[in-house]
């Protein structure tokens, strides 16, 4: 089983992604609903909360748990991977057990396109000054030029339905004014709920810049994982020969009905029971 961890019901539109090219799994999504947003909390906050996430899709018996949230890869996946998930293992219990993030696959991914070098990303405060984009991009290629620009208004702009008004353009122009001067030719979506403007994104920065949607390629880079590790999940072997479809289980810490509708409207996914738990 694997499980969808993000700050709410953003992560749905990476997980519909997920979901259409891996169907025969199993998921669990946790939408952590009730302290969302987490972009603009503090990284020692968003570890917190994102450990809690792990060890609740653990116990539900996840064996893989994606962060479908960039907040929460940008400021917890590291600390998790190389500080949780050890205290985690014991000799009593050696089921494998890993989480992955969604910054790596999107830089893997922008690392080969940007002909000039010189990407541009955007997202939450939080994402943007943890510098992990710029980090993994460097590791990846110590060449490339990045250009980092937070957006806070546009979650609650897109939340509220109301990116595209004259407001919500004025305040995208200005956001994005230091990443056209820089040159960049390649710009990263670094937040769950950008792709929705990415028509606007394009229009600010020219049809030179190439935006992606980046839900489809961290969709595939899972693809692979789960290939390379089929260690993580034995059951699926069986499954995928038969060609089931596997099911989701939707958790929220917020009101149930909330997420339905509003994630059903947000991701364009139909939604089915969705659980309330307390962290
Ligand atoms: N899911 C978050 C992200 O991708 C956006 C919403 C939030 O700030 O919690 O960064």
């Amino acid at each position: 089983m694997i499980g969808i961890f993000d700050s709410g019901y953003g992560g749905l539109t990476i997980f519909k992604e997920i979901e259409k090219l891996l169907p025969e799994y199993d998921y669990v999504y946790l939408g952590d609903s009730a302290r969302a947003p987490y972009g603009g909390r503090s990284k020692e906050a968003v570890t917190r909360f994102s450990r809690e996430a792990v060890d609740f899709l653990f116990k539900k018996g996840c064996s893989l748990i994606v962060f479908a949230c960039y907040s929460a890869s940008a400021m917890a996946l590291r600390e998790i991977q190389q500080k949780y998930l050890p205290t985690l293992r014991s000799d009593s219990d050696d089921k494998k057990r890993n989480v992955l993030g969604v910054i790596r696959p999107v830089v893997e991914y922008a690392a080969t396109r940007s002909k000039k070098q010189k990407i541009g990303v955007v997202g939450t405060r939080g994402t943007i000054m943890s510098g992990a984009f710029e980090v993994e991009l460097k590791e990846r290629n110590p060449k490339l030029r990045v250009v980092s620009r937070a957006c806070p208004l546009l979650v609650p702009l897109i939340e509220e339905h109301k990116h595209r008004t004259p407001e919500a353009r004025a305040i995208l122009h200005e956001y994005v004014a230091p990443l056209k001067k820089a040159g960049v030719d390649t710009l990263i979506l670094g937040c769950t709920h950008y792709p929705h403007m990415l028509t606007d994104f394009q229009r600010e920065m020219g049809k030179g810049v190439e935006i992606f949607n980046p839900g489809k390629i961290v969709a595939k880079s899972l693809k692979n994982y789960l290939t390379r590790h089929p260690e993580l999940e034995p059951e699926m072997a069986k499954k995928t020969s038969k060609k089931q479809n596997g099911s989701c289980t939707f958790f929220t810490t917020d009101d149930i009905v909330r997420f339905k509708e509003f994630g059903e409207k947000f991701a364009g996914i139909k939604i089915g029971n969705v659980k309330k738990i307390n962290l």
